[in-house]
């Protein structure tokens, strides 16, 4: 067989040209996975580490050493027991994993095996909730063994490196955001939680905390500027983002709010919406305004309540918050409380109703049994309360629903009365019940699908957000990284990018990306992003682990070229895989991960594009050092980079060796990875100052 890149003679077994380092496999751009059984790096261990954006808690007991002089050994060990059970329910409770127990102290980790956008929130909760569970665990033991615990806790979140093998002897995490959490417990004194500068950042501006002043820790050169947690605020997002900013566009939603409570007025029965959309996309905010708007003008009473997916509270607490905030907002005079001896609404006295739902539902959002009475209850109150004006409960953050609370929201809504109420269901698109599509509307309810704002209207906000000395130059980029996703462009524009020292490093906004180099993400679209990325099945992740590494735009034959190649090179078969890449890439599109692209000059059906800049970003970031490293030198032979040139070339060969070098792969590949990737970008260099393009020239020589 010949390279196809210097056509040296090579045996037919070579994985790479042993003249330029080319990987065989693309010697036969017509039969990839023929040829691919030959792929560079059958040796290499499948990429399955993951960079991703996680916070780290660690917890020790201070002056245990004391305590082994006073308690008899067994009881030493019962009351540690006790200890690390109490705190590790405190995690568990918020969605944490205790990772390690290592002496007295212990590691927890908000962010594996998923990530989710609050999980700073989660581990400060968890934290408080710790520092809780001694005090009770405190008192115990004070009067039966006389003695008393006290602990210290440090938090950091930032990005890690995540092994995805549970029964690998090294830790699941690692990285500096780890090393500076356990310094941090370190340097916390008796009962205190110090937090780090991403923990800080990712949680919002509702947590209470005082500076220490920068912290000098140990094996780190630059001080970290910690703080100490007081208090954990109110996670409303009107508190954590930007609901003072000017609302923009959203008329056409604004009518289909509307036209559903007409409808529920008109047709005499109770009607539900489900406003869906990525985070961020501003569902939370869109009814909110509609609702003050219409309340406000007395054309309706509501009430609203959050579903969560951690807590204590009972399964209904979010319809029994709506019902609540309903009934408080609705006059005296007018609210079913006023009407307790009045007339029954359908078969049942209002009275009897409220009494009903006031030994279980609304006491403390547990459901009343049986079910069949609580919906006829809570049918009536609603709808003697939609006599006055029509009614609407928001349920907000539907997709952390408990399904029995879906069954409920369905009961009341199935067309068998409640008269002028509409339920509103505002959620991200994996809610309870599955992925949307973009279908008709379904016994389910009618569906409001938010995508991103109109480019102008997304200027205009950019415009405002980035305030009279913003600068409006330079926000085309961030427009075009933000695609339409209002919080993004909140995050990019305002979110606090103050130097968040080593927490949030390398983000995702590495050159290769498209982020500007060196910039970093705020730590909350890391999260936020990281989190949508993370919930993938494993297909749909697949493609966008190889997409990440094409660049913004791709093509479904280049995944499935770029697919073999990895495949076959990590020892995992060769089957065809156009008809899955196919499905992941429809999934993706549901999730709106990805969009049908702009063609170019490759075949417009088979294009596509990451839904923004960011999401690209991310996906990029969360690759490992070794599977970019990897992709990048098979996607330096797709037929389409070739066709594109040297400059294209010789960026994935660069990038690959790049990634090779910061791993310390400093091998004969690496060496020929980058004399390739030399001679490319000097060929495109020339190329490029031949035709007088300095600025270009100059990038690449
Ligand atoms: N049309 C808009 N005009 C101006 N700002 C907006 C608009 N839509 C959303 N925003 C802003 O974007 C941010 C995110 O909005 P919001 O919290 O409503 O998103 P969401 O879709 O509910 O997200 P999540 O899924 O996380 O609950 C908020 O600060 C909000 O004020
Ligand atoms: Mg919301």
């Amino acid at each position: 067989m010949n390279c196809l890149s210097c056509q040296q003679d090579l045996p037919p077994t070579a994985r790479f040209c042993s003249s330029c380092g080319t990987p065989c496999a693309t010697a036969s751009a017509a039969a990839p996975a023929a040829v691919t059984a030959a792929g560079p790096a059958a040796a290499a261990p499948p990429p399955a580490d993951e960079r991703k954006p996680v916070t780290v808690l660690f917890c020790d007991l201070v002056g245990s050493t004391a305590l082994s002089g006073v308690l008899d050994p067994e009881t030493l060990r019962t009351v540690t027991l006790r200890y690390f059970e109490a705190m590790s329910a405190e995690i568990v409770a918020r969605g944490g994993t205790p990772e390690k127990f290592i002496g007295d102290a212990v590691m927890a980790v908000f962010g594996v095996p998923v990530v989710r956008d609050d999980d700073a929130r989660r581990a400060l909760a968890a934290a408080l909730g710790m520092r809780r569970a001694l005090a009770r665990l405190n008192e115990e033991l004070a009067a039966t063994l006389g003695i008393e615990l006290a602990i210290r806790i440090g938090v950091n979140t930032g990005q890690v490196v995540a092994g995805s093998d549970r029964t690998a002897r090294q830790a699941l995490v690692s990285g500096e955001t780890v090393n500076i959490a356990a310094r941090l417990e370190q340097n916390a004194g008796r009962g205190e939680i110090l937090i780090g500068p991403g923990t800080l950042l990712a949680a919002g501006p509702t947590v209470s905390a005082e500076p220490t002043g920068p912290l000098r820790l140990k094996g780190k050169r630059d001080s970290v500027e910690a703080h100490r947690l007081l208090a954990l605020g109110a996670d409303d997002p009107e508190l954590l983002r930007r609901f003072d900013v000017p609302f923009v566009g959203r008329d056409a939603e604004r009518r289909t709010l509307d036209a559903a409570l007409e409808r529920a007025v008109r047709e005499g029965t109770a009607g539900l919406l489900r406003v869906t959309g990525e985070a961020g996309i501003g569902k939370t905010r869109l009814v909110r305004e509609w609702l003050a708007g219409r309340s406000a003008s007395g054309g309706l009473a509501y009430g609203a309540g959050r579903c969560r997916s951690y807590g204590d509270h009972g399964t209904l607490a979010p319809l029994a918050d709506a019902v609540r905030s309903l009934l408080a907002a609705t006059e005296p005079s007018e609210g079913p409380q006023e009407a307790a001896d009045g007339p029954a609404v359908g078969g049942l006295a209002v009275g009897d109703a409220m009494a009903l739902l006031s030994g279980g539902l609304l006491r403390d959002g547990t459901p009343n049994a049986p079910f069949e009475d609580m919906c006829a209850a809570l049918a009536t109150v609603l709808e003697r309360a939609a006599l006055v004006r029509p009614v609407v409960l928001v349920l907000d953050d539907w997709h952390a629903a408990a399904p029995l609370l879906v069954r409920t929201a369905h009961r009341l809504t199935d067309g068998s009365g409640c008269a002028g109420v509409l339920v509103l269901c505002a959620g991200r698109p994996d809610g309870p019940e599955g992925p949307d599509d973009d279908g008709p509307p379904t016994g389910a309810g009618a569906l409001l699908q938010l995508t991103g704002l109109p480019y102008e209207e997304a200027a205009r906000l950019a415009a405002v957000l980035a305030g009279p000395d913003g600068g409006i130059p330079g926000t085309d980029p961030i427009l075009e990284r933000a695609g339409g996703n209002p919080l993004y462009l909140e995050q990019l524009l305002v979110g606090d990018r103050a130097d968040a020292g080593g927490g949030v490093a390398g983000s995702g906004a590495e050159a290769g990306a498209g982020g500007a180099a060196g910039e970093e993400l705020p730590p909350t679209l890391q999260a936020l992003l990281g989190a949508r990325i993370g919930a993938l099945a494993r297909a749909e992740r697949d493609v966008v682990d190889l997409a990440a590494v094409i660049g913004r735009e791709f093509t479904a034959p280049e995944l499935v070229r770029l697919q073999s190649s990895v495949r076959d090179a990590e020892g995992h078969g060769m089957t065809s895989q156009r008809q899955l890449v196919d499905e992941a890439l429809e999934a993706l599109g549901r999730r709106r991960l990805v969009e049908s692209g702009p063609g170019g000059d490759r075949a417009a059906a088979e294009a596509y594009r990451f839904s923004s800049g960011l999401v690209h970003e991310v996906a990029y970031a969360s690759l490992s050092k070794r599977a970019k490293a990897e992709r990048h030198a098979w996607a330096a032979e797709l037929p389409s980079v070739l066709r594109s040139g040297d400059g294209a070339v010789g960026g994935h060969l660069e990038r690959a060796y790049r990634y090779r070098a910061e791993l310390g792969l400093l091998d004969d590949r690496a060496r020929r990875l980058r004399d390739r990737a030399a001679a490319a970008l000097g060929r495109a260099g020339a190329q490029a100052a031949a035709r007088s393009d300095l600025h270009w020239a100059h990038g690449l020589l």
